[in-house]
């Protein structure tokens, strides 16, 4: 039987619905909806896509978007500068800087932007003081990514207690925090890398596998054990003729799309393991919609805490 599709475009919409009551308490307590402040520094189209699509979901939520744009010539010293501003404002709860940020700026310049934020104000969760409270299990902000994996998780009925979970990545910002959601949550927890050996006899242990590699149709059926969730992280423009043709050979649909238009966004993972998974998230409409949701969520309850001070 082929996998059941987590519909990820649904759950987000749930995640915002259930938001609305919650604006409007602080819309009467602040006087105000919540403030959210985008820094898009340069200009990588990928960065300008996702920005857009944050900012219209915050705007359709009723929230306050302002968003500071600064060109690719930028320092870090006039990126710094913005995100002390909005450290200062009254009238922003949440703080995002998206990345990557440009690369003249040094290897070191997300790491330092993060670090910035002021963390009451980090709706991102990327400063070290929200991971470390995440590490802790304390109250904070948790990575949107994996915080919306395990909303995903619970809106669709799958138990992650007891789960033996493999998690393919070891980013800051999804593989290392969706870890420890999962262990908090009580699943056996492994991450996997680019060193591990023999990668997918470890990948076939899990009951939820985890793709977060930035690989395209990384994840094949050899790495999924029958009956598996497999939730896909993955975000890849395949350009490549001869990879389009690998990755979507049983999706006529998808493949006519990349002969028209030369390119196509896929997921780490391959399509066919619908054949071999219990249920899968697909790409896009999967996770990249919960991301945004938990956005929405990390914001309301960064003014929610404001309105309570
Ligand atoms: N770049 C890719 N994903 C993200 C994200 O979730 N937040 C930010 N700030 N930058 C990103």
């Amino acid at each position: 039987m082929p996998a059941r599709i987590i519909d990820g475009r649904a759950i987000s919409q749930q995640i915002r619905d259930d938001l609305a009551p919650r604006i409007a308490s602080v819309r009467e307590r602040l006087d105000r909806p919540p403030g959210l402040a985008i820094v898009l520094v340069g200009d990588d189209p990928a960065s300008h896509v996702y920005v857009r699509n944050k900012l219209k979901t915050a705007e359709d939520s009723g929230m306050v978007v302002t968003l500071e744009t600064l060109p690719g010539s930028a320092t870090l010293e006039e990126t710094l500068a913005v995100v002390e501003r909005c450290n200062a404002s009254g009238d922003v709860d949440g703080i995002l800087v998206q990345s990557p940020l440009p690369t003249a700026m040094g290897s070191n310049a997300a790491q330092q932007v993060f670090d910035a934020i002021d963390p009451g104000k980090d709706v991102d969760g990327f400063s070290p003081i929200s991971a470390g409270h995440l590490m802790q299990r304390r109250p904070g902000f948790a990575p949107c990514t994996p915080a919306g994996i395990i909303e995903m998780l619970d809106r669709s009925g799958i138990a992650i207690e007891g789960a033996r979970a493999v998690v393919i990545g070891r980013s800051d910002i999804v593989g290392k925090p969706m870890a420890m959601l999962l262990l908090h949550r009580n699943a056996t927890v492994t991450v996997c890398h680019s060193r591990t050996r023999d990668l997918p006899r470890v990948a076939r242990e899990a009951d939820l596998l985890v793709a977060a590699i930035g690989r395209a149709g990384f994840v094949t059926q050899a790495h999924v054990k029958s009956g598996a969730v497999v939730i896909d992280v993955g975000m890849n423009r395949v350009t490549d003729a001869a990879e389009a043709r690998r990755i979507l050979a049983s999706q006529p649909k998808r493949h006519a799309l990349f002969e028209r238009r030369g390119s196509v966004l896929v997921g780490d993972v391959h399509p066919d393991v619908a054949e071999t998974a219990g249920a899968m998230t697909p790409v896009p409409g999967g996770v990249g919609p919960l991301t945004i949701a938990m956005l929405m969520a990390n914001t309301v309850r960064a003014a929610d805490l404001r309105a309570a001070a």
